[in-house]
């Protein structure tokens, strides 16, 4: 299974993909599944990124995979996007010529291969305004933390708990840690969800992959700010493995993630229905969309909209609430990033400014 993200193009500034954007990647991906490169598909949006899913028997990092997403996306571009004058059209295209594989390219990926159970449901998350670090919390809640997950507690087949791959996007070096024993290990990772990203997660008893999480940095690679990197994430479920409701549980809380307005403010991670899809105020608040599918034969047996329920508006009034309140600091942190991570912003410029103006204190 196949998550590739990008944002090529949106319709008023970074609010949402345009209709005719889905439309057109939609007829992309149908001729690929016509000619049996993928089994099925299902294109949708969250905010201004546009979210390619597929199913297929390649494996992960597949090249004529990752170019007919690379394509999807090049086209989309140049026959909707460009002549539309969409805003930021073919942004998170960050190099010209297709090398085999997305990744470092500017998508963002979250792939994984295995083996269809007798019955397969599948958890696929897509966010805005977020980087891929927003996962750690929810993650380490579903696979890690007994008041969110009863089956950590309660179901034989994950009493043994649960590995983490984490990944240092800075140094570009991955650890493999266990929960429960390196519990505070993890945490002391991935409690800097800018640098330490989980990137998957396998049932430890017998190596079953559990998730899959996209971790590109598009400032990283292109060494300065060229929007959030608004990460996907691909989750199994059930049957020793945490419910559907346990994996949703987690996002229950509306945390604090980076990358609201300009990508460099903080805010509260809220819930939301395809149809609120879509940023608005401070072009946000940063979102998540949650869809479950069960699979046949690769096939995709679904959406259910997940978070199109009033068992989360709780979570969204909260959300709006901390976004009140975070608002109010206007340009000051903890509202805005810190220095470390505005290093990719444009703020950078604007103090250059002022550096011959500075006197030694006498
Ligand atoms: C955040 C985001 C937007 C833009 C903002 C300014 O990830 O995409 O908040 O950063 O709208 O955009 P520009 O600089 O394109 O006018
Ligand atoms: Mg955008
Ligand atoms: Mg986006």
């Amino acid at each position: 299974m196949s998550l590739i993200k990008a944002d090529v193009g949106s319709l008023a500034g970074h609010s949402i993909v345009h209709p005719k954007l889905i439309e057109f990647s939609k007829e992309k991906l149908r001729e690929a599944k016509e000619t049996g490169l993928i089994i099925d598909f299902f294109v949708f949006n969250a905010g201004d990124d546009l979210e390619l899913l597929m199913t297929h028997t390649k494996g992960e990092d597949n090249p004529e995979i990752h170019k007919l997403a690379w394509d999807t996306f090049v086209e989309a571009t140049s026959k909707v996007s460009r002549p539309l004058k969409l805003y930021g059209a073919g942004q998170d295209l960050l190099k010209e010529a297709f090398s085999g594989n997305v990744r470092g390219m500017g998508p963002g990926v979250a792939e994984m291969e295995f083996e269809e159970r007798p019955s397969e449901p599948i958890v696929v998350f897509a966010a805005d305004k977020t980087e891929p670090g927003a996962w750690n919390l929810p993650l380490f809640r579903i696979f890690a933390d007994p008041f969110n997950t009863a089956g950590l507690v309660i179901d034989p087949k994950m009493h043994g708990g649960f590995k983490f791959e984490v990944m240092d996007v800075i140094e570009n070096k991955t650890v493999i840690l266990n929960a429960p024993e390196e519990f505070y290990d993890i945490l002391a990772l991935i409690g800097t969800p800018s640098r330490y990203i989980i990137r998957r997660v396998w049932r430890k008893s017998d190596n079953l992959i559990a998730a899959a999480a996209s971790v590109t940095r598009l400032s990283l690679i292109a060494g300065k700010y060229v929007g959030k990197d608004d990460p996907v994430l691909i989750i199994r479920a059930q049957h020793g493995l945490p419910a559907v409701g346990e994996i949703l549980e987690a996002f229950a809380f509306p945390h604090m993630v980076a990358g609201w307005m300009r990508g460099s403010h903080v805010g509260p991670l809220m819930p939301v229905p395809l149809k609120y899809a879509k940023c608005t105020r401070f072009d946000g608040p940063p979102r998540v969309v949650a869809l479950g599918f069960q699979l046949h034969d690769g096939i995709l047996e679904g959406p259910n909209d997940l978070f199109d329920d009033p068992a989360f508006d709780y979570t969204r009034n909260t959300a709006q609430f901390i976004a009140e309140y975070i608002r109010r600091h206007g340009p000051f942190m903890p509202h805005r990033l810190g220095p470390e991570e505005m290093e990719y912003t444009t703020l950078p410029a604007v103090l250059k400014k002022l550096e011959d103006r500075f006197r030694e204190v006498t």
